[in-house]
């Protein structure tokens, strides 16, 4: 197992496979995307295999795919398959917006893909065009069903966005009586590629959202997370899934925070709030071997800030920001 400077250990890689996406989410991106990264600056599916297989050989054992909408990327169930026979790695998960999930389903079983999950911030199709500016909803729902079906475990991510969907909270979080998924809640980040500004106050924080779904439910039965596991989950009594609440803006998950980044474009980021701490893409094309990379990696390791998020409080967020969540893998 690798530990970092504050001996925190790293186990957890989300990897951005690209970061163009199909939808134009509000909280993402503006209407006219971002200025994507060039193909040829996009790390290869060789070069990526690569630095997960390095990274592996340092301790790390779960992966994440995000994007950007990773099925927009072609290749991409070739590359899980060769993803799953790296030694050491144990988890592949996927973050999906589920608009060309569906037909890709069973092959994503048979890889022992046992976990996806699905951003959906709404069930109401107006709604969903507004916040995406796609009309893509009944594909998003086709793909949740054939999850269910085929046994996946789904969590569903919703991002809370003040006038936007608001009413959607319960019924999202009322799936969860009768399907064993987790819905989780996530507060928004300023993280919009420039698409608005963000407010100084986050109008609705972990505990209004708690407050909104007590009030509703009754009882949430706080539940044991994983160390470094972002969201706090809830259990109603007598539903069949959970809830789960990640507020990842206004706490901190710095303490026990188990994961790294690699960007689109191949740079390595040790805090989602850093600016990137490595070019791996640079160390990659300049014919670093193994073990220069391996090398490059635990050293970047040992620099890894405390507490990048309080760094980040100190910044003007009510500023826009330029960065989209797409580029930076979630
Ligand atoms: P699991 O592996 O299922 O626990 O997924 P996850 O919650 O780590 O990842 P997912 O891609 O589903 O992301 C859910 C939300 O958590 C997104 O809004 C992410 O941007 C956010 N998130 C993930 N990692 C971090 C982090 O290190 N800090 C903060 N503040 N938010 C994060
Ligand atoms: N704030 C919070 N979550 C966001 N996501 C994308 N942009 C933001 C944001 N600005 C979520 C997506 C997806 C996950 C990877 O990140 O909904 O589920
Ligand atoms: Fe695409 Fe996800 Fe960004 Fe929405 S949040 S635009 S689905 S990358």
């Amino acid at each position: 197992m690798l530990y970092d400077n504050h001996g925190r250990p790293l186990e957890y890689v989300r990897v951005a496979v690209t970061d163009r996406c199909n939808l134009r989410c509000f909280y993402c991106m503006p209407e006219e995307g971002i200025n994507y990264v060039p193909r040829q600056a996009l790390l290869s599916y060789e070069e990526l295999e690569r630095v997960v297989r390095v990274l592996a050989s340092l301790g790390v054992r779960k992966v994440r795919l995000t994007g950007g909408e990773p099925f927009v990327r072609r290749g991409l169930l070739p590359f899980i398959e060769r993803l799953s026979s790296i030694a050491g790695i144990d988890n592949i998960g996927l973050t999906t917006n589920g608009v060309l999930t569906a037909p890709h389903v069973p092959e994503l079983v048979r890889l022992g893909v046992r976990s996806v999950n699905l951003s959906l911030d709404t069930l109401d199709r107006e709604r969903f065009l507004r916040i995406t500016r796609r009309d893509e909803l009944p594909r998003v729902l086709e793909t949740f069903q054939a999850l269910l079906a085929a046994g996946i475990r789904v969590k569903i991510n919703a991002v809370v966005m003040d006038g936007q969907n608001i009413e959607d909270l319960v019924p999202l979080a009322e799936l969860t009586r009768e399907l064993p998924v987790e819905v989780r809640f996530i507060e928004e980040m300023p993280f919009n590629g420039g698409s608005h500004a963000t407010p100084a106050l986050l109008p609705w924080n972990h505990v209004r959202i708690r407050e909104h779904l007590a009030a509703h439910f009754g009882q949430l039965l706080p539940q044991n997370s994983a160390p470094g596991a972002t969201a706090t989950s809830y259990l109603v009594p007598g539903h069949a899934g959970r809830l789960g609440i990640i507020a990842a803006y206004s706490r901190t998950f710095c303490g026990t925070c188990n994961r790294i980044r690699l960007t689109a474009e191949g740079g390595l980021r040790t805090c989602l709030y850093d600016q990137g701490v490595l070019d791996v893409r640079a160390l990659l094309r300049g014919g670093a071997s193994d073990a220069e990379l391996r090398a490059a990696l635990a050293n970047a390791f040992r620099y890894r800030a405390a507490n990048g998020f309080e760094a980040e409080q100190h910044r003007p967020v009510h500023q826009i920001s330029f960065e989209s969540m797409s580029t930076i893998g979630g």
